[in-house]
């Protein structure tokens, strides 16, 4: 049976492309979006791809994916930092999770450092752009 991921994207992630691009690059979530949808489809995979601005939305999300899906990927973005909320609901779902940042958080502010999603993933790439999130469903498709 085609298992199922569900890849979630934290607040501002709307804004790629235009936000701060020398840091994020240029592709906007659209592209990153369909090349996370050509990945799944080339492994087989079901693709349920969302952003949300806010917390709790991505909290009610991750629940569902107790039912709705076979594994997680997300960047939380700022989230990441600051989320006990999150971080509490991934652990909650017993389902691989795989953390993904398109910066390296480690070269950028100290507040960056820490992630509250971190330990509850089975693995986390950070630094390689939009390549991070085909990387993150390749892993998936093994682990699966
Ligand atoms: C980010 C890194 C976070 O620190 C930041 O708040 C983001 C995006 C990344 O993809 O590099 O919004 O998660």
């Amino acid at each position: 049976m085609t298992k199922r991921v569900l890849i979630l994207n934290g607040p501002n992630l709307n804004l790629l492309g235009s936000r701060e691009k020398s840091i994020y690059g240029g592709k906007t979530l659209a592209d990153i979006e369909a090349l996370c949808r050509e990945t799944c489809e080339t492994l087989d995979l079901s693709c349920d791809f969302r952003q949300s601005n806010h917390e709790g939305e991505l909290v009610d999300w991750i629940q569902s994916a107790r039912k709705t899906a076979d594994a997680i990927i997300i960047n939380p973005a700022a989230y990441s930092h600051t989320s006990l909320a999150i971080h509490d609901a991934l652990r909650a779902v017993d389902k691989p999770v795989v953390e993904v940042h398109l910066s390296n958080i480690h070269q950028r502010e100290p507040v960056r450092h820490h992630s509250y999603v971190s330990s509850v993933a089975v693995g986390v790439i950070c630094g390689l752009g939009a390549t991070g999130y085909k990387l993150a469903i390749e892993a998936v498709a093994e682990i699966l």
